[in-house]
Formats: structure tokens, sequence, C-alpha cells
């Protein structure tokens, strides 16, 4: 009900009265001054003049199932979406979804994370209201093998999203960092449940730093946000839509061919880890050389300085130039 009053007050830039809400949408007077109220709690800000009634001002920056779904362009994900204002993690969130039979396109959302995961063990800071914490459960009729590929083009579908909302030129730091100027903006971490050849389900957790005016002390040196770097304030909403976008029609074609051949020059174009100098750990040895090329299937093939011709398919590889290595 909710959203269809909101739907109301957004229809036309003028007030409507609680009387014509009401009739509208078939309910009481008293359930319209409710609702009114509820969403006054959630930050909505309305004029409301006697005897004409109430004009919508100002909507809040929410990630709300009401405020993603309004304007969401695509046809799978997305179409159930899952908020809660405090979580562990979404990623746990989607995985409790996943095991329970949630359907694939399902997305977990919230405003603030008390758990937040990173990659190898490390926690993603959460704060409050300034980033995107969000989580993609899907059932793809991939191999575990090859799930990596969808790490991949996740990275591709913020590029593009961010890319498109603000004035950033982001990068992808392989496989799926999203970097601006050389700093972290956003990071990517991919959980899956599965058995040796069928995969029950993948979650695809995605955090953006977005309107952080200040980050961690510890992270400043190699992590930034949209805010910092534009000094302008994005509604979240919006790059959600995107990022969900950009990610459904990538992942489409992804299970159409099952590799990543179709996008791989817009990706190679958008990689800095792509003929880049770079180090990396390959069967507990580090190597240091030049990336050559990224393969169809995502892979990395890595040339070190000894001329040998590696092939990497996960793992840490620090770009020269980049978070501390020089
Ligand atoms: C990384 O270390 O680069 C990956 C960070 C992934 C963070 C996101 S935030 C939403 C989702 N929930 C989590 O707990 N982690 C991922």
């Amino acid at each position: 009900m909710k959203k269809e009053i909101l739907e109301i007050l957004k229809s036309k830039d003028e007030y409507f009265s609680g009387e014509q809400i009401s009739e509208m949408l078939g309910c009481s007077r008293n359930a319209v001054w409710k609702l009114i109220n509820k969403l006054k709690e959630e930050g909505y800000e309305f004029h409301s003049v006697t005897n004409k009634g109430y004009k919508l001002l100002h909507e809040p920056d929410l990630v709300t199932q009401e405020q993603v779904m309004d304007g969401l362009k695509t046809t799978t994900l997305g179409k159930r979406i899952v908020f809660e204002k405090e979580v562990d993690s979404t990623n746990e969130c989607a995985k409790r979804g996943g095991a329970k039979g949630d359907q694939e396109g399902c997305v977990y959302l919230c405003e603030m994370q008390s758990l937040g995961k990173g990659r190898r063990g490390s926690s993603w800071t959460s704060e409050a209201g300034a980033g995107i914490y969000m989580s993609i459960l899907l059932r793809p009729g991939l191999m575990p093998a090859d799930v990596t590929r969808i790490t991949l083009i996740a990275g591709l579908a913020v590029c593009y999203a961010i890319n498109e909302i603000t004035p950033l030129r982001t990068k992808i730091k392989w496989p799926n960092d999203v970097v601006a100027n050389g700093k972290k903006l956003c990071g990517i971490l991919t959980e899956m449940v599965a058995e040796i050849d069928a995969v029950d389900y993948v979650v695809v957790g995605i955090g953006i730093n977005v309107n952080n005016e200040r980050l961690d002390e510890k992270i400043q040196d190699s992590a930034t946000s949209i805010f910092l770097q534009t000094g302008t304030q994005f509604r979240r909403k919006t790059l959600i839509q995107a990022v969900l976008y950009h990610f459904e029609r990538l992942y489409e074609r992804l299970l159409s061919t099952n590799d990543l051949t179709s996008m791989m020059d817009d990706y190679k174009k958008m990689c800095i880890t792509y003929k880049a100098q770079v180090q990396a750990q390959y069967n507990n040895k580090q190597i240091i050389g030049c990336c050559d090329d990224i393969l169809p299937n995502g892979e990395l093939v890595v040339i070190s300085d000894e001329g040998i011709r590696y092939i990497l398919n996960a793992g840490e590889v620090s770009v020269r130039g980049l978070y501390g290595y020089t």
C-alpha cells in the first residue's frame, strides 16, 4: 500500500487530499494517514496543507523493496527483493534463502551489515546507509568449475553501471575488483553450494562504496567511494537498478554460450590487469611478470620474467601501481 500511495503522489506535482487517496486506494482515510506517517518515519518528506492534502517533497535515499522495484528494468533479477535494515551479511541472508528454496534472481539488500564479509576471510566495512550491500541468488546450469565466470561478469556489470550513472570511468582489477583512479570502490564475494558435478546455488555478494564521506583509516590508501571521487552523492537505488540490469544481460549471454567470448573485448578494455606488470602466487610460489591475455573462460595468462607461461584461475594478483604495489 505504501508503494501505491507513493505512485499517486508522484503522478502529479500537486496536492492529494486524504479523501482522494483513500478513494483511489479503496481504503479508509485513517489508513492513509497511518501510511503517510510510516513513510515520514522512513525519511519521506511531505508538505501538508489543510483542505488541500499532501504533496511529496523529498524521497530519501533508500534501498527498500519498494524503492528498488520502482523503475527496475529486469525480467528475472530482483523480481523478488528481500530488504532488512540490519543483517549479519547479505551473503548469509542469500545462503539461508538458497537453502530454503528461494528462486533464481532473488536479491537481498540491507542498510547495514554487522558481519560484512570480504574475500579470503577479510571483513567488509559496511557503514549504515552509505554503501550498497547486495547479494544475488542464482541457480545457474553451470558446472561448479565454471562458476568463477559469473564473478567476472558481476565486475563488468558494476563497471558499466557506475560509468553510466556517474562521471567516473571505473576499471576492473582481475577478476572483479572495481577501481577508480587506482583505488578500490567495489568488492565482490561469490560463494556457492554445489556437489561435484552440479551447482545447487550461487550467491554473488556486491559491496559498493557509494556515499561514504570517509573510510576506515586502515583502508584509506587502497579504497575509495564514489562520493570521495566525485564530490557528489548518488541515489543507491539507481545504481542497484543499473547493476541488476547489466548483470542480467551479461548473465543471459554467459548461460547461452557458457563462455565469456562475446564480452571479452569489453572486459579487456576495462581491465587494468590486462597487459600490466603483475605479481601473483602460484602453487605457493611467487611469480612476477606480465599479464599476456585473459582467456574466454576468464583465466589469466601471465608470462613470468623468466619466460614461463602460467595460467591463473583464481587468487590475488597485484598490479604494479595499484594498492601499494610499486
Ligand atoms: C572483497 O573482499 O573484495 C569482497 C567484498 C564483498 C562485500 C559484499 S557486501 C555484500 C555482500 N555481503 C557480504 O558479507 N559481503 C558481500
